[in-house]
Parts: C-alpha cells; sequence; structure tokens
C-alpha cells in the first residue's frame, strides 16, 4: 500500500468527516461545489463539532498525487445512463408518450422534490417506510417522490375549478424508493403514469387498461408473454361487512392482506389480530382472496353489491375493447398503496420471474385525505426497469444505432473554415454532421462506420479549388464530386 494515504483511506480512518468541496485542478472527479465558493488547491472538509478536522497537511496529502480515484459508480441502486442505455430509455419513452396520445391525454409534469406531508400516511404502507427524506436548508420537510399520484392530486387541486372534467394527464417521471433491490427494482426508477380525474364508471379503468395493452404490442409483447391480474378492493370491503369489522380498518387491511406471497401466513394473521379483526374473519378473508374466478366470487359475495358488478361490467368492456385475453380475475391482487378503493389491477409474467411490470386501480377518496373535495380518479404507473428486464428475456431489445447523415473531413488544415462552413451549412438544412478534424482518414473511415454515417465529405486542396468536394456515399461506396452549391 501506498505511504501516502488515499482519499478513501482517510474516509476510513476518520468516516466522520464530511467532503463539502474538493476542487483541484488535479483532482476535477472530485469538484462537489463550485470552485469560487473556496480558494482554488483549497480542500474543506467538514466535521461534526466534535470531531477531529483533517490537518491541511493531511488534506493536501488526500488531493495530492496518491489519491486513489473516486468511486466511478453512481449511488448504489441509481443508474448512469450512458448512450446506449439512453437511446434505449428514449425509445421506451417514446412509446409512452405515442400511446398517451392514441388515448387523448395530456402529458404534465411535477418536480421530483416534494413537501414531505404529501407523502406522511398511517396505514403502514412499505412505500412510506422507504422514503428519501430530509431537511432543507430553510429547515422544510421534503421528499425525492416515492411516487407520483400525490403530487397529481395536488395539482387537481390547486388548478380547482379551473380544470374540466374530466381530466386524463400523463406523465413520465423518476421516483425514489429506498428500497430492497431485486431484478426490476431499483432505489430510482421512471415512471410512465397515466391517470383520470372525473369518471366514476369503470370506463376509467377499461381505457387505462387500454393503454397498457396497446403499449406491451407495441413492444413486441403479446398476452402469452404477460397477464394483467385485476379484483377489486370492493371485494375486501364485502367481506369485512360480512364479519362486521369496523370501516376504519379497512385500509390497515388492505395494506397487510396485500403482504399474502410475501410474508408467511402466520404473520399476516397475526397483524389482522393485532388490529382485532377476529380469526374467523382473518380465515374468511384469505378465503376469498384466493378465487380467481368472477362466478366463483358472485357465489360468495352475491351478484347485487358494487364489486362483483363493477368486475363483470369490466370484463365486458374487455371482450369489446378487445383485449379480454389479457386480463384476469384475481381476488389476491390488493395493491399495497393505502388510497386505492375500487378497481385495482397489475400486469405480471407469465413465466413468474420478475416483480410487476404496472400497477394502479382507482382512488376515489385520495382529494379529501389533503382536505379537498373529493373527485373519482383512477390510473396507474408503469415503471422503466421491470420493462426492460421483460424484453431482454424475450429477445425484444429494438437495435438503436446511433445515426448520423453526415461526416465532414477536412483533408488539410487550412480548410477548417471551409469545413465549418458546410457543416454548418448542412446542419442547417436539418441534417446531423459531425465535423471531425486531426485524424487519418482510415480512423475516419472506421468512425463513419461506428456511427452509422451515410456520407463522407471530404474537403480537399484540389476540389475545393473547383468550388466542390468528394462525396462518399457509404452504403454504396460511390464517389462523386459535388459543387458545393449543388449539396445538400
Ligand atoms: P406502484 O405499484 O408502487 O404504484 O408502482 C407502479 C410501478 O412502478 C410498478 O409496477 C413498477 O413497474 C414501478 N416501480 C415501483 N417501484 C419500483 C422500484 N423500486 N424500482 C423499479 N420500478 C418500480 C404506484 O406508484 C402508484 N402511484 C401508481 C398509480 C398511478 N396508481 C394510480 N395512479
Amino acid at each position: 500500500m501506498s505511504a501516502v494515504p488515499s482519499l478513501r483511506h482517510l474516509l476510513l480512518l476518520r468516516p466522520h468527516l464530511r467532503f463539502i468541496a474538493l476542487s483541484t485542478p488535479s483532482s476535477p472527479f472530485l469538484s462537489y461545489a463550485p470552485s469560487h465558493h473556496f480558494p482554488p488547491s483549497s480542500l474543506r472538509i467538514l466535521s461534526s463539532s466534535s470531531s477531529p478536522t483533517l490537518t491541511q497537511e493531511e488534506a493536501d496529502e488526500a488531493v495530492g498525487k496518491g489519491s486513489s480515484l473516486i468511486d466511478v459508480n453512481p449511488p448504489r441502486g441509481t443508474r448512469d445512463f450512458p448512450p446506449d442505455d439512453m437511446r434505449l430509455r428514449n425509445w421506451l419513452f417514446q412509446n409512452f408518450r405515442e400511446v398517451s396520445r392514441i388515448l387523448s391525454f395530456e402529458e404534465v409534469d411535477f418536480p421530483v422534490l416534494e413537501s414531505e406531508a404529501l407523502f406522511i400516511r398511517k396505514a403502514g404502507e412499505e412505500i412510506t417506510q422507504q422514503l428519501y427524506n430530509f431537511e432543507d436548508k430553510g429547515g422544510r420537510r421534503v421528499v425525492l417522490r416515492p411516487e407520483i399520484t400525490p403530487s397529481l392530486a395536488r395539482l387537481v387541486i390547486k388548478q380547482g375549478k379551473s380544470v374540466s372534467l374530466p381530466l386524463k394527464w400523463f406523465t413520465i417521471g423518476q421516483c425514489w424508493r429506498y428500497e430492497r433491490m431485486t431484478r426490476g427494482r431499483r432505489r430510482e426508477h421512471y415512471q410512465w403514469n397515466m391517470d383520470i380525474f372525473g369518471v366514476s364508471k369503470v370506463r376509467g379503468e377499461a381505457e387505462l387498461i387500454q393503454a397498457v395493452v396497446l403499449l406491451f404490442e407495441r413492444l413486441g409483447i403479446n398476452s402469452s408473454d404477460v397477464g394483467i391480474r385485476v379484483s377489486s378492493r370492493k371485494v375486501l370491503q364485502a367481506v369485512l361487512q360480512m364479519y362486521a369489522i369496523p370501516e376504519n380498518l379497512f385500509t390497515q387491511v388492505c395494506v397487510i392482506v396485500d403482504k399474502l406471497g410475501k410474508i408467511t401466513r402466520e404473520e399476516i394473521e397475526k397483524e389482522l389480530l393485532s388490529l382485532g379483526v377476529s380469526i374467523e374473519a382473518v380465515n374468511g378473508i384469505i378465503e376469498v382472496l384466493s378465487l380467481k374466478s368472477l362466478s366463483k366470487l358472485e357465489e360468495v359475495l352475491g351478484s347485487e353489491g358494487e364489486a362483483v358488478s363493477e368486475l363483470k361490467k369490466l370484463f365486458s368492456l374487455a371482450e369489446s375493447y378487445g383485449y379480454a385475453d389479457w386480463i384476469c380475475f384475481d381476488a389476491s391482487v390488493v395493491r399495497g398503496l393505502a388510497y386505492y378503493t375500487g378497481i385495482v389491477f397489475e400486469a405480471f409474467d407469465r413465466e413468474g420471474k420478475l416483480r410487476a411490470i404496472c400497477g394502479g386501480g382507482r382512488y376515489d377518496r385520495l382529494l379529501s385525505t389533503f382536505g379537498s373535495e373529493d373527485i373519482s380518479a383512477c390510473g396507474f404507473g408503469f415503471g422503466d426497469a421491470v420493462i426492460v428486464e421483460l424484453l431482454k428475456d424475450k429477445g425484444l431489445l429494438p437495435g438503436l444505432a446511433h445515426k448520423v447523415d453526415d461526416i465532414v473531413f477536412p483533408l488539410d488544415e487550412e480548410l477548417d473554415g471551409t469545413a465549418s462552413r458546410i457543416a454548418s451549412s448542412l446542419r442547417k438544412k436539418g441534417r446531423s454532421v459531425d465535423l471531425v478534424e486531426d485524424k487519418r482518414l482510415k480512423w475516419v473511415f472506421k468512425h463513419a462506420e461506428r456511427i452509422g454515417a451515410s456520407r463522407l465529405i471530404l474537403v480537399g486542396n484540389s476540389e475545393w479549388e473547383r468550388g466542390a468536394v468528394r462525396v462518399k456515399n457509404l452504403s454504396t461506396r460511390e464517389e462523386f464530386e459535388v459543387k458545393i452549391d449543388e449539396l445538400d
């Protein structure tokens, strides 16, 4: 080991130290803050009041020759998007946008940083335990949003009577959850959300499910790869009524039974019993949640209640839309978020290898939890991570190469002005142009192949004397001399 302690080494030895600014020409990767805040060549290290600080000497050593490279990985559970990944993300988002457009939804956006109060719920949901929350410099409690639905509700309340209902909004945004990571589950992910406010009938859910199915179809996924499980929280509500369980326990019961399959039945029983639910009711709930057919559900609950009638209506609409083969009734779908009140659904891979691909449902009473008048609402969130895993498994990832139209290359240094004029004029016509200089011709040809260029425009002295350039068509390998005013 080097005698000079590395930065990492120093941090290991003195974990209480907090680096706030590393701004030296010799350590560009370590610039955490604008250099004008700190004298050049200085390393400022803050420590908690009682902890010792690094001496200037130690600090100088840390940024000197002996420093090791910082960890180049992004924080655990987060991602960089180098060009290939960014192309894939853009392609996916384009599909999200296109489906939303087809269903006549308008795009909206919200800050990733929200007030913590928007996400404080008391039902014991996992999501509220996974918050990235902190106090900002003004002493306000804030969060990096774990989901977008509360922001959407906030904006609907803020816009008040100025919006005409029904409103159909979509958004694509990053969400943060301090999650235990599994395949497709990360600490940050992007979510495509489509939500409808002001439609109380199951038409709303039927439209949303069509959007999900259209998206899958556009990506090349069919109903033998993926299914959508559908149920209704009203099923559970009806069972609670059968056992005379007080209404105010409804949300907590939903959040607990959503853990079925994730924790043991005994643990679920224990949690329900501690809420005050009788053992008969616990057994009744678990029995009903195992139902996988609507007719069986009808036998248990009768045909009068909203749970059964709404589900039947949704399945009949699914026939008319033409996506009935994608959906199935499954009473075990409850969803883990407190605010759902009616139909709930989740898309899953039929091989059962991955976590839910998307999920949503009706939340008719969310606005009143924020002190406003309720408006019926439903929507879904569709993450970017699980779907990419599924596309990988199915061999459906698209080939998305970097693509430019032209490479302009001056063969002589003194022609760099001419090359700039040519590149600029082509760019003004909308062509994508890579202007290359200081390279060998062999490198330029290889580069052209790498970036999928269609033409190579060589600016050489002899042609330029005739007011022309050499143009090589890289797909046909043909080469011509083209007058500069005829180049387009
Ligand atoms: P959610 O089920 O918590 O619902 O998340 C929706 C989708 O976001 C999931 O099905 C999954 O695709 C993706 N997702 C969630 N957490 C992660 C994670 N840690 N890593 C990767 N992907 C993840 C909601 O968030 C609701 N707000 C959806 C909604 C909108 N309901 C009504 N409107």
